[in-house]
């Protein structure tokens, strides 16, 4: 796949010299491009919780450079000084959003080059730090790219492909995983048309899915939510793929709240469904889906957000989970940077490890 941006701007970026994470606002998406320059460890926590930038891979590189900012700030040359205070920041960001993997999967890649630095001076550790954060992103931007190659082998020319949330270019550093082979057979000709959930409550798929899709030239049908099984009921859909923010040991996978029912839609009229997710998403410590942590978000969300006026009784009760999780039963395959795997998948994540 062609290695040129998508969209013209970075998900996320680390500007060193000036010590900022640039990301893009993604709340203000599609309407408006104003790219957030962050230089405080509460600016980057809040840009998580809030969303301002999002998706599980593009959550991990965030929080890579940002405990990178925040171990460069950390003005000591004692280690044990240091590596306290390293710890203290990486606890802090680590406890900005629950659900998605990616975020303790790449604070704790970064623990780790404190650790094995036991010896080194605080200058050459900061260093490594630097570099493993780069890293990060640049195998985040070759896992989605290989997604994509796998992704695309199981499709034809023409076939519809439903998707939810935004598990594309926006949620990662490139490519996207459940879109990454979206537009490597775009880019090829493929002619797919694409169903893409709104994805209430917080409109990812209508926002940003809808948006870099579209902008990247694809033929999009944006759905509500629970117009999906419609769509699949009238022989639209030939493929669902979503991402997932974190799956479990038995192949449980965690994603956008909404993910769930579809899968159920899809065994009932057919349909194969494809999880897409990079090996920095698959946490073969959590055993099913049980033990994922669900975040739960504020009631504003479903009642007031994105309306002219609130849209639901003052005193009414809101059940808000982020995420759901797709029992492993549902899920036909799930693709990750190194191939397709076929269930059971308590064997095929195992042996992919
Ligand atoms: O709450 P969000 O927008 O961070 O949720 C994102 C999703 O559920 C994505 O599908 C998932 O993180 C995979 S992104 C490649």
């Amino acid at each position: 796949m062609t290695d040129k941006n998508k969209l013209g701007f970075e998900t996320v970026a680390l500007d060193d010299e000036a010590s900022a994470l640039v990301i893009i606002d993604q709340t203000r998406l599609p309407n408006e491009r104003s790219i957030l320059r962050l230089a405080t460890q509460k600016e980057i926590w809040d840009a998580i919780y809030l969303l301002q930038v999002r998706g599980a891979p593009a959550i991990g590189v965030a929080a890579a450079y940002g405990i990178y900012l925040a171990a460069k700030e950390i003005d000591t040359t004692d280690y044990d000084v240091f590596a306290k205070k390293f710890a203290e920041a990486r606890d802090y960001l680590n406890s900005a959003r629950p659900t998605a993997v990616n975020l303790s999967w790449a604070l704790s890649r970064m623990g780790k080059i404190v650790e094995v630095g036991s010896g080194e001076g605080v200058e050459t550790i900061k260093k490594r730090l630097l570099a493993e954060s780069r890293a990060i992103q640049a195998e985040d931007i070759e896992m989605c790219r290989m997604i994509g190659e796998h992704g695309l082998s199981l499709l034809k020319p023409g076939m519809g492909l439903l998707t939810h949330c935004n598990a594309g270019q926006l949620a990662t550093s490139r490519y996207g995983t459940a879109t990454a082979p979206m537009y490597l057979g775009h880019e090829r000709g493929y002619g797919f048309r694409i169903f893409c959930d709104e994805t209430r409550p917080l409109l990812q798929g209508a926002r940003l899915t809808a948006y870099e899709l579209s902008e990247a030239g694809m033929d999009v049908t944006l759905l509500c939510d629970g117009m999906a099984a419609s769509a699949m009921r009238n022989g639209w859909v030939d493929a669902v793929f979503t991402g997932a923010d974190r799956v479990a040991a038995n192949g449980d996978a965690a994603n956008k709240i909404g993910t769930f029912p579809l899968a159920i839609a899809a065994k009932r009229f057919g349909v194969p469904f494809y999880i897409c997710a990079p090996s920095s998403t698959i946490d073969l410590n959590t055993s099913t889906g049980k033990d994922i942590k669900i975040e739960q978000r504020p009631a504003e969300e479903v009642t007031t957000m994105w309306y002219k006026e609130r849209m639901a009784p003052e005193s009414i009760k809101v059940f808000n989970p982020a995420f759901d999780v797709t029992d492993a039963d549902l899920i036909t395959a799930i693709i990750t940077e190194k191939g397709v795997l076929r269930p059971p998948f308590t064997e095929s994540l195992q042996k992919h490890t």
